[in-house]
Parts: C-alpha cells; sequence; structure tokens
C-alpha cells in the first residue's frame, strides 16, 4: 500500500506567533486517527519551534529548502546536518519557485537531493512543466528530463526516503488546477517513468502528489485517482480549516 500524503507548503508566509497559532488550530482539528501522513513546511526560523510543539502529534515538520554542502563560506544557507540537530528529517527540493526565481538548475538539484539522503532525511522532489511546455505538447518530456536529470542518479533503496511532487507551474497559485484526468495522466506517466529505470517495486510504492490550486473543493476528485496518492498545498494550508478540510477529502 502507498503512502497517502498531504504537505502544506507554507513558502515565505506565517511568523513566529502565526505559525504557533495555526499549528495549534491544526492539533485542534486533524483526526488524530487519520492514516494520511500529514506534514506541514514552515519557515526556517520556525522550524525548531515547530518541531516542538508538534512533538506528541502524528503531524510532521518538513523544511523547504537545504544546502547541498556539509557546511562553510555560505553566507544565509542551512545545512542538512542544522535540520537533523533541529528533529527535521523531511525536506523540499526541486520546487518550481527555486528553479526559476532562484535559479536551481537540475544538476544543483541532483546535488541536493543527494547530500539531503546522505543525511537520511525524506526528499519531497518536486517537478512540472510550465505553461509554454503543455502548449507545446513537450510536458511529458519536461518531466521526464526534471526526473532523469535531478533524481534519477540515486539507488534503489534510497527510494523509501523519496516522496514526489508533480507540480505543473501553470496551476501554482493560479486558481487554475489540473483537472482530474489531466493529473491522472501525467501522475501514470511519472509512476511508468520511474518504473523503466527502477523496476516495479520502486513504481508501486512510491507515492506521487499532486500540487497547484488543490482547495477543498477540488480536493476530493483529484485524491480519488488511482495514481494520485495526495497532494502539495501552498495557499490553502495557510487556513486550517482548508488544510483540514484537504487532509480529511483524501
Ligand atoms: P498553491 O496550492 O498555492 O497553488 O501552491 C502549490 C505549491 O506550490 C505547493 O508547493
Amino acid at each position: 500500500m502507498r503512502k497517502k500524503i498531504v504537505a502544506g507548503n507554507w513558502k515565505m508566509h506565517k511568523n513566529a506567533e502565526q505559525t504557533e497559532d495555526l499549528l495549534n488550530e491544526l492539533i485542534a482539528k486533524i483526526p488524530t486517527d487519520t492514516d494520511t501522513n500529514v506534514i506541514v513546511a514552515p519557515t526556517f526560523v520556525n522550524l525548531a519551534s515547530a518541531v516542538d510543539h508538534l512533538e506528541f502529534t502524528n503531524i510532521k515538520v518538513a523544511a523547504q529548502n537545504v544546502h547541498q554542502a556539509e557546511g562553510g563560506a555560505f553566507t544565509g544557507e542551512i545545512s542538512a546536518d542544522m535540520l537533523k540537530s533541529v528533529g527535521v528529517d523531511i525536506v523540499i527540493l526541486g520546487h518550481s519557485e527555486r528553479r526559476a526565481i532562484f535559479h536551481e538548475t537540475d544538476a544543483l538539484i541532483a546535488n541536493k537531493v543527494n547530500t539531503a539522503l546522505e543525511h537520511d532525511m525524506t526528499v519531497i522532489f518536486c517537478f512540472g512543466e510550465e505553461l509554454k511546455d503543455r502548449q507545446s505538447a513537450n510536458h511529458f518530456n519536461v518531466v521526464e528530463n526534471q526526473l532523469k536529470d535531478g533524481l534519477f542518479q540515486i539507488e534503489a533503496k534510497d527510494w523509501e526516503q523519496v516522496v514526489l511532487a508533480y507540480e505543473p507551474v501553470w496551476a501554482i497559485g493560479t486558481g487554475e488546477t489540473a483537472s482530474p484526468e489531466q493529473a491522472q495522466e501525467m501522475h501514470e506517466f511519472i509512476r511508468e517513468t520511474v518504473r523503466k529505470t527502477y523496476g516495479n517495486e520502486v513504481a508501486d510504492t512510491v507515492s506521487i502528489l499532486y500540487g497547484g490550486s488543490v482547495k477543498p473543493e477540488n480536493a476530493k476528485e483529484i485524491f480519488s485517482k488511482p495514481d494520485v496518492d495526495g497532494g502539495l498545498i501552498g495557499g490553502a494550508a495557510l487556513k486550517a480549516d482548508d488544510f483540514v478540510a484537504i487532509v480529511t477529502a483524501i
């Protein structure tokens, strides 16, 4: 059975007090008997307090990035060891905002993935095509290349620590969601791409999340598709009631 996962990527939102308030609401409202893995990714400065706050809950904490080096003269950066030392062992990598705004290449992302795995972290690996790729019917190629160039350097055994998050760039923060059929079509393609390189066991056990304007109103239909194992949620993760509704929609 594949893990069902709903993760909230808080991006650069919520100060310390707001982080605590949102976590308190989530603790109160997320059913404790859910078998869905719930993850939240607050900003770096609030990670340690989030870990403390969520200690006796079933909500896990992820970072939104990590540097590829072990340490050194990299002003403003955060290492895997630092994250682990405050109790964070999940990291989101390859997000389209990191790719587009901070110029992260597939090669750099591959490096970060390797570092995170060496530190026994779980990687939520994000990828997805831009609108122009879909309009030119190049979206499958783009997605395949992102997987091959950013992730397929890992060994089969590492897949236990990897979650895939397909996020079509045109659907992120735009209010425009991939239709459940478009999501399923791409998720199936992704799973088959994994299968060709890593075989059936990896392909059938890896969780593939959909991200891009998931809301309480569309979550159930998207999550009902056979190759969609959950969601990576942006805007709707910032409101407790919306996020909880998405968690329960699965
Ligand atoms: P939205 O849900 O706001 O579209 O963001 C998706 C996302 O980028 C999650 O990583």
